[in-house]
């Protein structure tokens, strides 16, 4: 397996693309144009330069990672990937879309991977040409600096396809827990839940965004204060994904804090909008509350 395809040059497609370059795989870059493409190309351009001024990795293999990353024109150029990572909009009908235009260029034997956050892989599989060889594989945001691969079987993977992408995660340094085919997975199901009740806890007027940060930061020794962390998510993926287990289990512990809905419905996403808990417009974040 030499040659690796993913969709979507987003901050998670981007980062898909930069690690697996730098594994030594050549990369097939697709967004919704070639601009896009070229665009993320660029973006993980600046990220290996940051990488070889740290003195973390050295020039010339800085370049010759993002040598191997081809910008690419939509689906067909996919036909020599051995595995192509979808890591487009979370959006079930968009990622349809993508399986079945790629399963139709798509190599025997080749794996069909989504990095989806929420939606069944057993769901998604039926617009890919093959059950057998689609699989979940989830990264964290940001996925070189995060060690992890949700690696998520739908009824139908077969086992080769399972060990294929943990050859690839091995090789890309990652460490990869096997999760069944259930709401938010491990990682969400069990980060959601927090991050939704700190909005309960907020809403509620328990304590203020600041002092719901420091506490968890200094008192649970996290990087990120939860309230942080749903921002640099985004709010409206949080909401997502909550709805998921929500829906998905029929459980109330799971139902969205009001406060949650009520910033999504703002338009107040978080990092990515420039404003969510945190206002992001000056040069440090500012609580809002
Ligand atoms: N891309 C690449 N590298 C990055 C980065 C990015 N976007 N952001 C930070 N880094 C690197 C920095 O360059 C730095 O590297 P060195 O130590 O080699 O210099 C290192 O990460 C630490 O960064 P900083 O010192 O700037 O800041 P920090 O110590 O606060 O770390 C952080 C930043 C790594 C993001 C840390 O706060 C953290 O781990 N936060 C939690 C992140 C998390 O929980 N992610 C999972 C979200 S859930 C998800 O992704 C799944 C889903 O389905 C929603």
């Amino acid at each position: 397996m030499d040659t690796i395809g993913v969709i979507g040059a987003g901050q998670m497609g981007a980062g898909i693309a930069q690690v697996s370059a730098q594994a030594g795989y050549r990369v097939l870059l697709a967004d919704v144009s070639r601009d896009r493409a070229e665009a993320g190309k660029a973006g993980i351009g600046k990220q290996l330069d940051r990488l070889v001024t740290k003195e973390k990795i050295a020039r010339g293999d800085a370049d010759a990672a993002l040598a191997r990353i081809e910008p690419v024109d939509g689906a067909s150029a996919f036909a020599p990937a051995a595995l192509v990572i979808e890591a487009a909009t979370e959006r079930e009908e968009i990622k349809r879309r993508i399986f079945a235009d790629v399963g139709a260029v798509l190599g025997a034997g080749a794996i069909l991977a989504s990095n989806t956050s929420s939606i069944p892989i057993t769901r998604l599989a039926q617009a890919a040409p093959d059950p057998a060889r689609f699989v979940g594989v989830h990264f964290f945001n940001p996925v070189p600096v995060m060690g992890l691969i949700e690696l998520i079987r739908g009824l139908a993977t077969s086992d080769a396809t399972v060990a294929a992408v943990e050859a690839y995660a091995q090789r890309l340094g990652k460490q990869v827990v096997r999760a069944n085919d259930a709401p938010g997975f491990i990682v969400n199901r069990v980060l959601m839940p927090m991050l939704n009740e700190a909005c309960f806890a907020l809403g509620e007027g328990v304590a203020s965004i600041r002092d719901i940060d420091l506490a968890c930061q200094l008192g649970l020794n996290h990087p990120m204060g939860p309230l942080t962390l749903a921002d640099f998510i985004g709010l409206d993926t949080c909401l997502e994904i909550t709805r998921v287990l929500f829906e998905g289990t029929g459980d109330p512990k799971f139902r969205p804090a009001p406060l949650l809905v009520k910033y999504v419905e703002a338009g107040w996403f978080g990092r990515k909008s420039g404003r969510g808990f945190y206002d992001y417009s000056g040069p440090e974040p500012v609580p809002t509350r």
